[in-house]
């Protein structure tokens, strides 16, 4: 099913690792959870166990670490920091390593669209923050990924005047480019990309940005000068390269192609060709 009508339809995936019979015949799942404990930036940080008992199989993952923190309160421990906010698949927020993958097993998803019947009954389940340089952990699960954030503001605003919409037909955009300006904008900021890849690259991230307003009309004017500011941020947040792993691909939960890194670089030399000839 397409992904943006999955999502208007509430979610609704089945169970892709257990038949769907014995979930049913599942009332209540338990599991053992290794969480990494982390009071703050400068602390080391460990994997800390703890049980979850009687989950529901259609409980999601962050409902699951709701319940969790709700028994740790009750037990009067500091709950577990992770973020989230809105819940299903659009803001990016909720990004954890489970199990060693970026968003956990249910590809292509957020991490918020997992739900424990994913998981075996009685299953040990090891929940990380994302690894990577630019994205120092500021408490336990939590994250500080706003390098992502600096390397939008690099690429700046477009100048297209931006007042009332005009009449569809006035700027023509050709049907391929505008579904590939639809695809490279479904990027909700996650940064699963630069955390499954092993030089820490966010090519992917940097090439839907790019790419989204260098395939219109309207991102034209300044299609030069945003590819080379935005590369320029992003190398000099400490992201790495990419070395063609595809690992970015298969943890992106907007299912955004590595080809765009492609275009991206396109994008990337032919700014410095015509920067270059004094354009
Ligand atoms: S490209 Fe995909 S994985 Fe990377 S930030 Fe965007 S949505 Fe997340
Ligand atoms: S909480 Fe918004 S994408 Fe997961």
């Amino acid at each position: 099913m397409d992904r943006r009508f999955r999502r208007a339809a509430g979610n609704s995936r089945p169970a892709a690792c257990a038949p769907q019979s014995l979930i049913s015949q599942l009332s209540t799942m338990n599991f053992r959870l290794r969480i990494w404990r982390q009071p703050n930036a400068q602390s080391r940080g460990k994997l800390v166990g703890y049980e979850v008992r009687d989950i529901s199989p259609n409980t999601s993952f962050l409902e699951m670490l709701d319940i969790l923190n709700e028994n740790l309160l009750d037990r009067g421990e500091e709950p577990i920091a992770f973020d989230s906010d809105c819940r299903e698949g659009i803001c990016g927020t909720c990004s954890l390593t489970i199990n060693g993958e970026a968003h956990g097993p249910d590809h292509p998803g957020a991490v918020c669209e997992l739900y424990m019947r994913k998981f075996r009954d009685g299953a040990t389940i090891t929940v990380e923050p994302f690894r990577v340089g630019a994205f120092p952990i500021i408490k336990d699960l939590v994250i500080d990924r706003s390098a992502l954030d600096r390397i939008v503001q690099a690429g700046g605003f477009i100048s297209a005047r931006a007042g009332s919409a005009p009449e569809a037909n006035s700027i023509p955009v050709p049907k391929h480019n505008a579904d590939l300006a639809m695809e490279a904008a479904a990027c909700i900021g996650c940064g699963a990309c630069a955390a499954a890849c092993p030089n820490g690259s966010a090519m992917l991230f940097a090439a839907a940005k790019v790419s989204h307003l260098a395939l219109l009309p309207q991102g034209h004017p300044e299609r030069e000068s945003r590819v080379l500011k935005m590369v320029q941020v992003m190398d000099a947040e400490g992201f790495g390269n990419c070395t063609n792993t595809y690992e970015c691909e298969a943890v992106c939960p907007a299912e955004i192609s590595a080809s765009f890194i492609a275009k991206l670089n396109r994008e990337y030399v032919r700014a410095r060709f015509r920067r270059g000839m004094g354009e």
